[in-house]
């Protein structure tokens, strides 16, 4: 038998019972960002190749191996948006009178030509947030703070903050020409990555995981050793400001993060949950030039496939099945079917959640299917209702069955279903 076509490799369809924790989260992500004032903004997938190639840096690993970078046939490289920063600071450049101090957020598919693995997909989905203006530690810690109220809102299990600095950017050229003086003795030991590393984009020898270089990595004085003070003193704010917020985090001198364009604070989060792919998300203060207006910002990624492997088992489940319950009617005969079709109208309008059988099934059918599809509540009409002007309403939990007026109907339904309106209008507490 021919197979049937499958998604290409590192990517997924993305259907029920998952989607609805999809949407769950999306949704309180929504209401977070709006609590924090910040307002959406959707740039395009496709994105000319220059917009990356330039703010990234050209030795980091995106740039170079993970983009999916094509010629269109007007002969313009493009290529599908690896991240989300570098198409927001475009669109920003165009508008910066408005958009100078703006607290921007998007969700959207990214891709990356990775090999995919648990975790690591070639599209993913992030959820990102940019808030624009120059270098304010309490601006690293608020979205620092706004991160970890994200986190709350989807009920994620235990997450693990680690934080660094990279200093700022005029501090860049003596970090590096430091890190390459103490490095230049043990060249020897590094690997071949890292040998080409100290000359291309030293600061990445500090995250590598060999143990060679990780002995190396040991023996090193930490980068902020090379920092203006202003620079330690702006980082030190940042950790006042975190404990102020709340936040619980850690300091890891050898975090640098894969990106050029980040400097002073940059942080990840991972979750245990995760496993090798651990980290859920990654962010940090930056500063680009694009198209010879500088922008600076502060931001972080969250990986939204990984944040769903995070969450723990009992929230999942109930997050899946947060749609509003359904109710199927259900006719025995044509007079039945036409009052059906103008209730399910009404009940529509009403807000519930509610759906019949079209193609003419027998009534046994018509109940086999409302099981199937998952009702709450069945609303049957048989020719003894329609002449006696009743519904019959069916718990299908319970299996209870009663007789009602069809006027009484709807206020049946809604008494029966506030309990569930108040299990989600809890969801926005915190
Ligand atoms: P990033 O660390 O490259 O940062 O990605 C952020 C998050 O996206 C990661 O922590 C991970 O959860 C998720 N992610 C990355 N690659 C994959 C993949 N192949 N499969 C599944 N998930 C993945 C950025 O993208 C920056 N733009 C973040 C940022 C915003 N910095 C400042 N503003």
């Amino acid at each position: 038998m021919a197979k049937s076509p499958q998604p290409l490799k590192g990517m997924s369809d993305i259907f029920s019972p998952e989607v609805e924790v999809w949407q769950t989260l999306e949704r309180r992500a929504r209401e977070v960002m709006s609590r924090f004032d910040f307002r959406e903004v959707r740039t395009p997938v496709v994105e000319p190749v220059s917009v990356y190639v330039h703010s990234l840096g050209d030795t980091s690993d995106i740039v170079q191996k993970e983009m999916y970078a094509f010629e269109t046939r007007g002969g313009k490289q493009v290529c599908l948006r690896p991240e989300g920063t570098a198409g927001v600071m475009r669109y920003v450049a165009g508008n910066l009178q408005e958009l100078q101090d703006a607290r921007l957020y998007y969700l959207g598919p990214m891709f990356r030509a990775e090999r995919p693995q648990a975790g690591r997909k070639r599209q993913f989905h992030q959820l990102g947030v940019e808030c624009l203006g120059g270098a304010a530690p309490l601006q690293d810690a608020e979205v620092i703070a706004l991160q970890a109220s994200l986190f709350k809102a989807w009920e994620l299990g235990p997450v693990r903050y680690r934080l660094n600095t990279r200093g700022s950017v005029e501090d860049f050229p003596k970090v590096v020409e430091g890190l390459r003086g103490e490095l230049a003795d043990h060249r020897e030991a590094l690997c071949e990555d890292c040998q080409r590393r100290m000359d291309t984009n030293v600061l990445r020898v500090l995250d590598c995981k060999q143990p060679g270089c990780r002995g190396v990595v040991e023996t090193l004085s930490p980068i902020t050793t090379w920092m203006a003070p202003e620079s330690v003193a702006y980082f030190e704010e940042v950790r006042k400001a975190l404990d102020a917020f709340g936040v619980d985090y850690e300091v890891d001198p050898l975090l640098v993060r894969g990106l050029d364009y980040y400097q002073h604070t940059i942080w990840e989060v991972s979750s245990e949950a995760l496993g090798a792919q651990d980290a859920l998300s990654g962010g940090g203060r930056y500063r680009m030039n694009v198209g010879g207006k500088e922008i600076e910002g502060v931001g972080f990624g969250i990986g939204m496939e990984r944040a769903l492997m995070a969450l723990p088992e009992e929230v999942r489940a109930r997050f899946a099945g947060n749609a509003l319950p359904l109710i199927c009617l259900v006719s025995q005969n044509e007079a039945a079917r036409d009052q059906n079709l103008e209730r399910l109208r009404k009940l529509r309008a009403l807000g519930f959640r509610t759906r019949m059988e079209l193609s003419g099934k027998s009534m046994k059918a018509q109940m086999k299917g409302a099981g199937r599809h998952g009702a709450r509540f069945v609303v049957l009409q048989g020719e003894a209702e329609v002449n006696a002007g009743t519904v019959q309403l069916r718990d299908m939990e319970s299996g209870e069955q009663r007789e009602l007026p069809t006027e009484d109907l709807t206020g049946a339904l809604k008494s029966a279903l506030e309990l569930f309106e108040l299990k989600t209008s809890t969801e926005s507490e915190e």
